[in-house]
């Protein structure tokens, strides 16, 4: 067998890891065994690649000097990919990701262009046949580029509005919805203009060409600016879907069929993703897109909801020892405080005084889909207490006692009550409805959506201030 050969039939065995991880990675139980698969298949894949590589650089004129510097590249790239992924906290995560999945555009843009600047490799056919493929080749450098430029300002818009470093709250330039439509417009007009086009290599091509990166940069931009709030989590997995589509649309480029496969997977789960999002916040992909959220002055923030009660850590643990039934929903506090070894610690030991210790998971709780799954994991809370939000709802009215470490938009009674609120129509964990309510954080700020939350000041809740892991602790020593 050649090298090809081979390479073909590895490339097929790392899709079929690549399939088998996604599976496995959609259950606690199999998530290990996923990423495992997931680990294989990428060394499957790369070590394909390298064979090819080093098969293709024989037969180069130029020798070894572009397959030495493409080598020092991946090495720099995967040694700054390793440290920043061993350094970032996991508050740090979903920035971390949105930048990456710039680079996954940024690639994606590049390489269009250089399928422009080299055009097709077309071997034998009629004269009728390669000018179709000429063609062909033409709209997929148009369309990669487009997506590309588009993950590429979008995810570092994102990136910014994750870190705080540009405000969440959207930008809602008048029309807004008709510049996106717009620049749809402008990218069909230019791509048909471009593959239309016959001389590929005179300015016009190339002033068509940066015509459709410049609209597509613009319009990622825009796209991810205009949504704010708390729309921000299908934002994520948009991107992350988009991210995908940019790949695949670079394997086509590329003649790989490994990378139209995995991209075709990224791009087809991330938008199963969002959609699952979506359905999350009661919301619709295309509001979500057209945007909006959020953009209403959040009139809870100014209503008096009256007192709040403090309680202690003592009170709660005696609180804890007496109830039946505990159930606790973390929120992106816990994440920040890294909260979740006590938190496992204290649930062990209230399940060995037996008391029924289970966890309630509002699917955008924390600021990344799984976030509360991942930490609860890796504190070793047993899978089969970890329950989704629809599985949990219905038993509050039947609980002693919840538990709100570092949740607050995910909790909040407003979005099922107060048609106003910029947060209406949010299913939300109905905690309110259980005997007593422990309310873990530092203040009596806002979360992510920035709306005052008035099951602080209901009857049955109490606050405990503090760090979420300090006061965690707390209780464990009082237990
Ligand atoms: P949030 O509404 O963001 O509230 C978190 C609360 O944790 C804050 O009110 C904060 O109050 C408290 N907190 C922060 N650090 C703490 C610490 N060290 N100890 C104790 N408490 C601490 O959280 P949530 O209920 O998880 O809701 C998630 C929000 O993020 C939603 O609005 C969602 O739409 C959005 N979002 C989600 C995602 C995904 S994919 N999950 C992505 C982007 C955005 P203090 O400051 O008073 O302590």
């Amino acid at each position: 067998m050649d090298v090809i050969s081979i390479t073909v039939a590895a490339y097929i065995v790392a899709s079929l890891l690549f399939i088998l991880s996604l599976a496995g990675l959609s259950k606690h139980e199999s998530a290990k065994a996923g990423l495992n698969y997931g680990i294989i298949g990428i060394t499957v894949a790369l070590a394909a690649t390298t064979s090819l590589v080093v098969h293709r650089a024989s037969g180069l004129q130029q020798g070894w000097l572009p397959i030495g510097l493409m080598l020092v590249a991946v090495v720099v790239g995967g040694l700054v990919g390793l440290w920043r992924a061993r350094v970032v906290e996991m508050t740090g995560m979903p920035e971390l990701i949105a930048a990456l999945h710039s680079f996954v555009g940024l690639a994606a843009v590049l390489i269009g262009w250089n399928g422009h600047i080299n055009g097709p490799h077309l071997e034998g056919g009629t004269a009728s046949d390669i000018a179709q493929l000429v063609n062909i080749h033409e709209a997929e450098v148009a369309i990669g580029i487009f997506i590309g430029a588009v993950t590429f300002t979008g995810s570092i818009v994102a990136n910014l509005k994750l870190s705080a470093r540009m405000k969440s709250r959207p930008l809602t330039l008048p029309g807004k919805n008709l510049i996106n439509l717009g620049a749809l417009v402008l990218f069909t007009v230019f791509t048909v203009l471009y593959v239309l086009t016959d001389a590929h290599h005179d300015r016009s091509a190339d002033a068509l060409l940066g015509a459709v990166t410049v609209v597509a940069l613009m319009l990622g931009w825009h796209l991810v600016a205009s949504i704010g709030g708390g729309d921000m989590p299908v934002v994520v997995s948009m991107l992350n879907s988009y991210s995908g589509w940019a790949a695949a649309a670079s394997g086509f480029l590329l003649g790989n069929d490994l990378l139209i496969v995995t991209g075709a997977l990224v791009g087809s789960s991330g938008a199963y993703l969002s959609y699952i999002m979506c359905k999350a916040m009661n919301r619709s992909f295309i509001s979500v897109i057209a945007g909006g959220f959020g953009i209403e002055a959040p009139a809870s923030t100014t209503t008096d909801y009256g007192e709040h009660r403090e309680t202690d850590a003592e009170r709660v643990a005696e609180l804890l020892s007496n109830a039946r039934s505990v159930v606790i929903t973390p929120g992106y506090g816990m994440a920040v405080a890294q909260a979740q070894h006590p938190v496992a610690d204290m649930t062990a030991k209230l399940r060995a005084q037996g008391v029924d210790v289970r966890f309630g998971i509002h699917p955008v709780a924390g600021r990344l889909p799984g976030h509360m799954n991942v930490l609860l994991a890796e504190a070793k809370v047993p899978y089969d207490i970890v329950l989704e939000m629809d599985e949990v709802n219905g038993d509050f009215p039947d609980t002693d006692v919840v538990l709100v470490i570092g949740a607050n938009d995910t909790v909040n009674p407003a979005a099922a009550e107060d048609p106003t609120s910029p947060i209406a129509g949010m299913p939300v964990l109905e905690v309110w409805n259980a005997k007593d309510v422990v309310v873990f954080k530092r203040s009596m700020s806002t979360g992510y959506a920035g709306v005052q939350n008035p099951l602080f000041f209901r009857d049955n809740a109490s606050m405990l201030f503090g760090d979420a892991k300090d006061r965690v602790e707390d209780i464990v020593a009082a237990l």
